[in-house]
């Protein structure tokens, strides 16, 4: 059997830079703070950390919207920093991954600075430029003026309009972040060659920003209209449009590959794409066939899962179907975007810890944020104040109906800073005030009491990540579902050509008795869960990876 490259076996942990550790007491965590923290990931046991951006950036987008792709925002420490984190983290023999966002970058670019300011100017084409036509009748006025009826990925016209070209520049996202034009020979090259940049520097890959906006039409036609208000995971048309010419081109599924080629220059790198669409869009972008494509894509749909057996068993079930070998899935719950995991669990760490037994032990690389190690929650903040800018965007809304339909709208409330310890700002800064509130939680939520705690969320987690790296089973082998268990209960069972391994988890609020053949237990969620004479008996969320009698591990 080949096989399979490192980045098919990993387990990820997302560092969000201005929230991990700030070293320097100026409220703003740093790369020097994620150094000084790289053994508490290492000995947590992730292989692999991904750090959100923290290249030069005016930050209004809290570094998603880049004005320099090679130089490092000054507030984050120097470009010397960031190859010493390279080097640091692979002196402990764990891999880095930076984000990359290749879409758009800052209007405060000197690319973006340059295109704008003529229409005859060497980077005039490097974004996308287009005239305001002669109205139509019968356009709504919403679009009256604009190139076309294209919405941007937040809602409202996409197009924004400059005085100097007499002309207006395409945004997916916000109206500082414009996209570039990769219909520009000279802008890819130069995008790809930032990539090389990166690689030469030693970076095992990258996290790839709302990957499949890369390119829009190319004759820049109109999106037909849709019943759909709001976005969703599986399809992201919305504010009454279909998204058919703004996103999934087919240019961008060729694109992956073209990228992936670049990376294979470099040896095995990880592409880890953010894409929305639903899983045969994930797997166009991973390279239909062939796994040519991104070699990861995040399935955000298990983003919004239910805490049932029956929801994860058809989750495992269809990403087996989408995602056979030599595909991997990813399996992620919560990021810098959306809530933390342990919201939709009614803040439960019992739940919590059958959750993440399920992110570590299924087929797949898991991917965890910062902070849900200890389940870290929401932190609710007034829109009013909000850094993130989204929430400005939709302030006519009243926050309620956000909350009623589960929105995490301001993205603040999950970016708040790492809880360390119970000391003054969760022991993350030495500085009066740190650039989000510390979660007033944090005495009772943080690292140093949880890692005192033997049945703590962090020690299942740690424990978790110590049986997968054990076990061949757990980081490669298949995965099948075990039938005729107890309602409420989910069994699959990982198979490598080593050894077997079963894990099964309880879903429902009591105990469950069933046969089950079991000499012995690797990891069991509490005490209560137990097996004796072919009997398992799991508690109520209980869970447990016992050693059954087919295994030899
Ligand atoms: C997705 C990122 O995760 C998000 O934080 C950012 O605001 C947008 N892309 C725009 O770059």
């Amino acid at each position: 059997m080949p096989t399979s490259p490192w980045y098919h076996k990993t387990s990820i942990y997302q560092i969000y830079p201005r929230s991990f550790y700030d070293s320097n007491g100026d409220g703003i965590g740093d790369i020097q703070g994620i150094i000084q923290k790289l053994d508490y990931v290492k000995q947590l046991g992730f292989e692999t950390i991904w750090c959100s951006p923290f290249f030069a950036s005016p930050q209004a987008d809290s570094g998603y919207d880049i004005s320099n792709y090679t130089d490092i925002a000054p507030e984050y420490d120097a470009s010397s920093d960031a190859l010493q984190l390279i080097e640091e983290v692979h002196k402990r023999g764990m891999r880095i991954v930076f984000d990359m966002v290749m879409n758009h970058t800052s209007i405060e670019h000197s690319w973006f600075e340059e295109s704008r300011s003529s229409r005859d100017n060497p980077k005039a084409d490097w974004y996308l430029w287009r005239d305001s036509p002669l109205p139509k009748l019968g356009e709504g006025l919403g679009v009256r003026g604009k190139p076309n009826n294209w919405q941007s990925m937040t809602g409202g016209s996409g197009w924004h309009y400059v005085q100097e070209r007499n002309q207006y520049y395409w945004a997916s996202f916000l109206p500082f972040q414009p996209d570039l034009n990769y219909r520009n020979p000279e802008v890819k090259r130069t995008m790809l060659d930032t990539v090389r940049f990166w690689l030469g520097k030693g970076v095992d890959g990258f996290r790839l920003d709302i990957f499949n906006v890369i390119f829009k039409d190319a004759e820049f036609r109109d999106n037909p209209f849709s019943f759909k208000f709001l976005p969703t995971e599986t399809d992201p048309s919305a504010f009454f449009q279909e998204a058919k010419y703004t996103i999934n081109q087919p240019e961008s599924y060729e694109f992956a590959r073209e990228l992936r080629s670049v990376c294979d220059e470099f040896g095995e790198k990880l592409l880890l794409g953010e894409v929305s669409g639903g899983r045969s869009v994930i797997r166009k972008f991973m390279g239909a066939q062939k796994n040519d494509g991104l070699t990861l894509v995040f399935d955000f749909e298990m983003m919004n899962f239910e805490f049932t057996a029956d929801y994860f068993r058809e989750l495992i079930q269809s990403i087996e179907t989408y995602f056979p070998n030599p595909f991997m899935p990813v399996y992620v719950f919560s990021n810098h975007d959306r809530a933390r995991s342990i919201r939709r669990l009614g803040n439960d760490v019992r739940k919590a810890k059958m959750l993440h037994l399920l992110q570590l032990t299924v087929r797949g690389v898991p991917c965890m944020y910062y902070g849900e190690e200890i389940g870290m929650t929401n932190l609710k903040l007034p829109f009013a104040a909000a850094l993130d800018p989204i929430p400005h965007k939709f302030k006519s809304i009243p926050r309620f109906i956000f909350d009623l339909l589960g929105m995490t709208i301001n993205r603040d409330e999950v970016r708040t800073p790492m809880q360390w310890d119970a000391s003054r700002n969760a022991g993350f800064s030495s500085a009066e005030k740190t650039w989000l509130p510390v979660n007033p939680n944090y005495e009772t939520i943080n690292v140093e009491s949880e890692d005192k705690n033997d049945g703590s969320l962090l020690d299942a987690i740690r424990a978790l990540l110590k049986i997968r790296s054990e076990h061949t089973a757990l980081r490669g082998g298949s995965l099948e579902l075990i039938d005729g268990l107890p309602d409420d209960v989910l069994g699959y069972r990982r198979r490598s050509e080593e050894e077997e391994i079963s894990v099964l988890l309880n879903f429902g609020k009591s105990e469950k008795h069933f046969q089950f053949k079991s000499e012995d237990c690797i990891f069991r969620l509490s005490e209560q869960d137990d097996w004796k004479n072919g009997e398992i008996k799991l508690s109520g969320y209980g869970g447990m990876i016992p050693r059954d009698c087919f295994s030899q591990a």
